[in-house]
């Protein structure tokens, strides 16, 4: 977004500029809903501020070199291809720090503008259950870690509830928590196919390292972009699958469970399903 209507309050009159507290407040509400450009109040003509057409010096085309007798045709300039790119970055990553460095590096996702924090892991690295979200919301992107706003308290409950925790002293018990985007989108829009398929890469790469014996694919948008299933949460919730040869169960997302609470009951099904799997699974 390149600007916004500023709400009534924060009008730019002539007692704004002196109060630091306003302005902040805008600047903040600003970065909230999304907006990535300066622009001022009056629109500037910038192609009347140019010379006028006589003035301006005529553009030669660049002359191009004459090919030579035999040599090869030059290749179609190559096209950037994001998802290669991450492809490839993500495999160069040796490590868990290596592969959130990457993630910081990669030029291709504007979501990055946008966000505070770059969000990539909470819990314990080694863990058996690695849980996989969606995105950062407000205060995991404030804070840097995901899963730590009112779904996050939730998410923190339901693994309590069959004892686990992310800051579990036993890896056994303990759980990782990442997110498919480490950026939080504006307004916590879903994130678009393509920004998808850009962080796909890096999701595996983190599944590989972080080696969980199972994953928890948290929420409709965690399981479309590792199962690659149009099927609906609801749908597929609660049946074992396999992502980077491991059990993969899909599961409701807390936020979702915040406001369907009578699905909770299927969420405990689910953990109680987890629960056993880890018992039998080595
Ligand atoms: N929802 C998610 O999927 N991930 C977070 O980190 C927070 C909320």
């Amino acid at each position: 977004m390149a600007g916004a209507d500023y709400p009534a309050r924060m009008s730019l009159d002539s007692s704004w500029e002196t109060d630091w507290h306003i302005a902040r407040a805008c600047l903040e509400w600003q970065v909230e809903v999304g907006v990535v450009d300066a622009i001022c109040d009056a629109p500037i003509d910038r192609y009347a501020l140019d010379p006028a057409p006589a003035q301006r010096p005529a553009l030669k085309p660049a002359a191009k070199p004459a090919p030579q007798p035999g040599a090869a045709l030059p290749a179609a300039s190559a096209a950037v291809d994001p998802v290669a790119e991450a492809e490839a970055m993500a495999a160069a990553a040796p490590d868990l720090a290596a592969l959130e460095a990457a993630l910081g590096s990669y030029p291709h996702c504007d979501l990055k503008l946008g966000a505070r924090n770059l969000v990539f892991c909470d819990g314990r690295a080694g863990a058996r259950v690695m849980i996989v979200g969606e995105a950062p919301g407000r205060e995991e992107d404030q804070r840097g870690r995901p899963f730590v706003g009112e779904a996050g308290q939730l998410l923190d409950r339901m693994f309590a509830a069959i004892g686990m925790a992310r800051d579990h002293p036993d890896h056994g018990q303990a759980v990782y928590i990442t997110n498919i985007l480490p950026w939080r989108p504006p307004q916590n829009r879903d994130p678009s196919p393509e920004e998808r398929a850009m962080m796909r890469p890096f999701v595996l790469r983190h599944i590989e390292l972080a080696a969980p014996d199972i994953l928890v694919l948290m929420g409709r948008i965690s399981a479309m972009t590792l199962l690659g299933t149009k099927d609906g949460i609801t749908q597929i919730r609660g049946q074992w699958r396999e992502v980077a040869g491991r059990p993969a169960l899909p599961m409701l997302h807390p936020a979702y469970l915040l406001r369907n609470p009578v699905a909770k009951r299927e969420t405990w099904a689910d953990l109680l399903d987890l629960q056993a799997r880890l018992r039998t699974t080595t």
